[in-house]
């Protein structure tokens, strides 16, 4: 059966013929009716950003589909684009209209490169259709887009760095404001928007507003695409609405046993077994879609080492508290592994970890500290038993 059961129901191309059949105010109306927040795990209102878009005066603008899925624990992108690339396509299109811009690039993760084969047969596909290209289906619609490969740099995810790259530079994460929506791509009026969320704008367009907000809840509305992976029975991309609560996705998913959920990725927050009740919404648990199963025989210690690692590598090093916080968090997590860690200096590691979040330049550094702190908070005892007493 296909995790995508509303994607593979979707009429082909008839998002695209209703925003050919819109004004631009119209199309973002309707986005914004439908309530369709970001997918890639910040939420915010997609009608908002492609406003500030639309408003924004230049000569060219662009529409960028930020697929450099990159999270560990986060792979619903990939299937996405392996199995309904169309969709994406019509969605990008769709903005494109919305926001003025003729040309839309697909930013694609290095590490799917494999993909990139069938991606391009798709937009042939759509070119050969005159779905792209000049005066798409009779309109006075001008929009195309390219692949653009990235290099393997997970910080590229974030889209300043993601622009930076494209432009030819090192993927480094830029100040903002400005945003992109005003000064994005080669200083013109950008839009950034993660895979799924494009997909979703397609699918809004073809059946509406107020079919997408029949799920989810007021503030989270419609469904979602998430990738499962670790301790349970039936790991895979699945779409739930959005409002679930963690228990019931588990039981989804076969983790009934789990000790804790790590939702939103390395960089997400780390949910005991007590917090289950919890709903995965914009609202309550946020995330882009990533969670990682934690079983009931899992070292605390092990899985953050796992994504401090992680963190340490990818940091671009361009600000102080990322660089090195996470070299000082990664060192600390080591010292309670070998039972040299005391209470006093696992305070500071905390302290540590909530100036990373408020001083750090990006997402990466100001979310690497998450897990670490949500494990440290939840799982007292575990790692107290790793605290000498005398310390
Ligand atoms: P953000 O909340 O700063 O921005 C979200 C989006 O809204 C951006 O496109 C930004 O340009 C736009 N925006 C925000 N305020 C704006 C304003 N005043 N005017 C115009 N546009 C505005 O979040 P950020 O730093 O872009 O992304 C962080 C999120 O990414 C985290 O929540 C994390 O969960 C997620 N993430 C996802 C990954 C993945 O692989 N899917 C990887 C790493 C992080
Ligand atoms: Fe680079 Fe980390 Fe600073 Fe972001 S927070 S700019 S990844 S060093």
């Amino acid at each position: 059966m296909s995790p995508l059961p509303t994607y593979d129901s979707m009429i082909p191309e008839a998002g695209l013929r209703a925003a050919l059949a819109l004004d631009r105010p119209r199309i973002i109306s309707e986005i914004g009716a439908s309530g369709l927040k970001g997918r890639g795990g910040a939420g915010f209102p997609t009608a908002v950003k492609w406003n500030f878009a639309a408003a924004a005066q230049a000569d060219k603008k662009f529409v960028i589909c930020n697929a450099d899925e990159g999270e560990p624990g986060t792979f619903k992108d990939r299937v996405i684009l392996q199995e309904h690339a169309d969709l994406v396509f019509e969605g990008m299109t769709v903005a494109g209209k919305a926001v003025g811009a003729h040309e839309g690039i697909l930013f694609l993760r290095g590490e799917y490169t494999y993909l990139r084969g069938h991606l391009e047969a798709v937009l042939a596909g759509r070119r050969d259709r005159n779905l792209l290209g000049k005066g798409i289906l009779g309109s006075g619609l001008d929009f195309d887009i390219r692949i653009f490969m990235g290099a393997g740099a997970y910080i590229c995810g974030e889209e300043t760095a993601l622009i930076e790259a494209l432009e030819g530079f090192r993927g480094e994460p830029r100040n903002r404001p400005p945003f992109p929506v005003n000064t994005g791509f080669l200083g013109r009026p950008s839009i950034v928007n993660n895979v799924e969320t494009l997909a979703w704008a397609a699918c809004i367009l073809g059946r509406g507003a107020d079919w997408f907000r029949s799920v989810g809840t007021e503030k989270s509305t419609g469904r979602k695409i998430f990738s499962v992976s670790g301790d349970c029975a039936r790991p895979g991309v699945y779409e739930f609405p959005m409002g679930l609560t963690v228990a019931e996705l588990l039981k989804e998913v076969g983790g009934e046993d789990a000790k804790a959920a790590q939702i939103g990725g390395a960089a997400g927050q780390c949910v005991p077994a007590k917090d289950f009740g919890r709903s995965i919404a914009f609202e309550d648990i946020p995330t882009g879609g990533s969670i990682i199963v934690l079983g009931p025989h899992r070292d605390m210690l092990d899985v953050l080492h796992n994504f401090l690692e992680f963190f340490v590598d990818e940091s671009c090093g361009q600000c102080a508290p990322c660089r090195l916080g996470n070299t000082k968090l990664l060192e600390g997590l080591e010292m309670l592994r070998n039972g040299t860690c005391s209470m006093a200096y696992l305070k500071e590691l905390c302290d540590l970890g909530g100036t990373m979040q408020v001083a750090s330049k990006c997402g990466l550094g100001q979310s690497s500290p998450n897990a670490f702190l949500s494990v440290v908070e939840n799982f007292r005892e575990e790692l107290m038993g790793r605290i000498p007493t005398h310390a």
